[in-house]
């Protein structure tokens, strides 16, 4: 099985947490755009989503999805989305598609966080993916300064804007001993607007996509 085999098996398999008649926050990324088709084949089980990028919420639209803002809802049951990286606490290296803020956000709302991913995203300790971190565009170099204060090597995405209008280093090099006390850290630099590090907040399930089915897991 290759790699989209992969993503599109735990896609699929996702379909069975979703609840009847609630609304669904939808990430972002190549494994959520599996997902987004194929909750098509149960839209009328949904009434309606939530979504963490413009191009979630195209593509969410173009299947017939009501998407609503963020502010018009106060309980999210289950947010389902993907990760660069997942560790065996839950904890997760996100961002790789620029999204990372609104992400954080949903995560926030969600009850539930189920996090989607094939097998390679599976590793003992974060930190071998680049970590985003989104900035203000006025602050880059002082956040980089401080980033590489941390031992990091930052380098700013070339070409890419965020839906936020910001600009984003993906950090090369960090040693991620403790992700909960760097996200915190990092959090703190004026100019950082999310650091893709979802440690306080990470998956509450994961489903990971392997050659011989899907595996799911439970964290604390
Ligand atoms: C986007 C994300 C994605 O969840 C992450 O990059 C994984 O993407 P993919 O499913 O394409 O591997 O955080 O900001």
């Amino acid at each position: 099985m290759n790699q989209d085999q992969l993503k599109r098996e735990v896609a699929q398999a996702a379909l069975r947490q979703i609840p009847e008649g609630q609304i669904i926050g939808v990430g972002t990324g190549s494994t959520v755009n599996f997902f987004i088709d194929a909750l098509a084949d149960i839209r009328h089980r949904v009434r309606a989503t939530v979504s963490s990028s413009e191009r979630s919420t195209e593509r969410l639209r173009a299947h017939g999805f009501e998407v609503l803002d963020l502010n018009a809802v106060t309980s999210v049951p289950v947010y389902v989305d993907g990760a660069d990286e997942i560790d065996p606490a839950g904890a997760m290296i996100k961002g790789g598609g620029g999204a990372l803020t609104r992400e954080k956000i949903l995560a926030e709302v969600a009850e539930r966080f189920i996090c989607i991913v094939d097998a390679s995203k599976l590793v003992p300790r974060l930190g071998r993916f680049p970590l985003p971190v989104e900035v203000v565009p006025m602050a880059r170099e002082l956040v980089r300064r401080r980033l590489v204060a941390l031992g990091g090597a930052p380098r700013l995405r070339e070409g890419f804007v965020t839906d936020n209008g910001n600009q984003i280093l993906d950090v090369h090099g960090l040693d991620i001993d403790d992700p909960r006390a760097l996200e915190t850290r990092i959090n703190q630099i004026p100019g950082v607007v999310t650091v893709g590090l979802f440690a306080h907040r990470g998956a509450d399930r994961a489903l990971v996509g392997t050659p011989d089915g899907v595996d799911e897991r439970s964290f604390g």
